[in-house]
């Protein structure tokens, strides 16, 4: 036992040392295993992407773009990231997932969504939702009790309308709206609640892993469930209206610990249970510049309307039989009205997406009108919730398949 821990303690010292020496300067590997060699191993390499957000990126690989600010209805300020492209195919505007911003894109290393988009002829809008690092201002500067106040809901109803009327209004022509998670929640609200904005704003939405019917979602999420309100009643007391609310320090600290003890596999292992797939699924290569970017700031609000989903109902947020009456005029939130989506809403799920699970999405696939169904759906195989993100090969399966759609809608 005291050998056992004596070995383990040298080890790391071991590692300690190399890796202070070397500034992590390796800190992308083929293999789990390759990580604890990264110095001296062939299979690891050095990834210059580490800790940046998309500004950065787009200026490190000297890809053009324009910053563009948007106000919404209700006053947030949100920027848009444009990059350009001569005579481009379409406009796709990116909307992107929970805890994370349009950083996200470009995960993937060589293979992202933005360079295939680019690679294929796209110009590119990336928007940052609400209250992430780009998108953190309002025009009142409200309290923190206020700012918060918002949901995939709002996200969907304002951030998206908003942004979708300026890109329209700046490239005079209909979008292809591409999302994944958060940003397709978002998305079903926008279009069954603003019917007639998107027929007029977007031609096609493509929605991949949308949680919006979760009752059979089997992730380890599931047993917070609960506790929500003893979490709701000590959020309240402390005045906590946002997790992870200028987190760039404990990240970077965070990302470092993993680097430095190789901890790589264990935060794949963790990620598992709640978002399906399995360790092997995911890219190994990714997974420092995965926990370098995440998380983003998300409201509490936006938790516990995910957690009200679990009943699979898709209702605006319930404040409690009272609230709603007041807000609602009803003692139940009104469900979103899927039924009155106008426009093409091509899904794309993931076969081992525990999260947004298959069943879930068949569902809300189901009480889609014959419009929204009009390509149909499309799975992934072996994809899981992160996979569509970090998976090995998962990510190009989607593209491959979303370049293809658009050519399609493009003949
Ligand atoms: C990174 O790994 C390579 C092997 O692929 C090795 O030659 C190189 O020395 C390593 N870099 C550093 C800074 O240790
Ligand atoms: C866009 O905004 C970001 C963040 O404020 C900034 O770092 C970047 O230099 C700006 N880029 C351009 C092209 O204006
Ligand atoms: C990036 O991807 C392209 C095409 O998929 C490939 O030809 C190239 O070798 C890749 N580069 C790296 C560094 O992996
Ligand atoms: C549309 O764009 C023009 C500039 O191209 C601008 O002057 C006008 O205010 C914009 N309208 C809206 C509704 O954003």
């Amino acid at each position: 036992m005291k050998e056992t821990l004596l070995i383990i303690v040298a080890f790391y010292l071991v590692q300690f040392a190399s890796a202070a020496r070397i500034h992590f300067d390796n800190n992308s590997c083929k293999t789990y295993l390759d990580y604890f060699t990264r110095s001296v191993n062939k299979n690891c390499y050095h990834n210059d992407f580490l800790y940046l957000q998309t500004p950065q990126i787009l200026d490190k690989r000297k890809i053009p773009y324009e910053n563009h600010t948007v106000i919404t209805e209700d006053g947030y300020i949100l920027t848009v990231f444009r990059i350009l492209k001569e005579n481009p195919k379409d406009v796709i505007v990116m909307l992107h997932p929970i805890v994370q911003d349009s950083t996200s894109w470009f995960l993937g290393d060589n293979g992202s969504y933005v360079d295939r988009f680019l690679e294929a002829g796209y110009e590119l809008w990336l928007l940052n939702f609400r209250g992430t690092t780009y998108s953190d201002k309002h025009i009142a500067n409200l309290p923190p009790a206020q700012y918060w106040d918002f949901s995939f809901h709002e996200i969907g109803l304002y951030d998206f309308s908003a942004v979708f009327r300026y890109i329209n209004n700046i490239t005079n022509t209909k979008l292809i709206a591409f999302s994944f998670s958060l940003g397709s929640s978002a998305s079903s609200v926008y279009a069954s609640e603003k019917p007639e904005e998107a027929k007029q704003l977007i031609k096609l939405f493509i929605a991949m892993a949308v949680p919006d019917f979760l009752r059979d979602s089997k992730t380890l999420l599931r047993v917070l469930i609960p506790f929500v309100p003893l979490l709701k009643a000590i959020t309240r007391i402390l005045g906590i209206y946002a997790f992870f609310d200028n987190f760039r320090l404990i990240t970077y600290l965070l990302t470092n610990i993993v680097l430095l003890f190789n901890l790589e596999s264990l935060v794949a292992l963790t990620a598992v249970p709640f978002v399906g797939g399995s360790f092997f699924s995911i890219n190994p290569r990714l997974i420092p510049i995965g926990t370098s970017t995440t998380p983003e700031a998300t409201s509490v609000k936006t938790l516990e309307h995910y957690v009200q989903l679990f009943d699979n109902k898709f209702l605006q947020f319930d404040y409690g039989r009272k609230k709603n009456l007041a807000v609602y005029g009803t003692e139940e939130p009104p469900k979103y009205r899927i039924e009155n989506i106008n426009v093409p809403f091509h899904i794309i799920l993931g076969e081992s997406d525990i999260l947004a699970n298959k069943k879930g999405i068949l569902l809300l696939y189901s009480k889609l009108p014959d419009i929204a169904k009009t390509y149909g759906y499309f799975e992934v195989p072996g994809c899981s919730h992160a996979d569509f993100l970090i998976g090995k090969t998962q990510p190009a399966i989607a593209q491959k398949h979303i370049l293809e759609l658009l050519e399609k809608f493009n003949a």
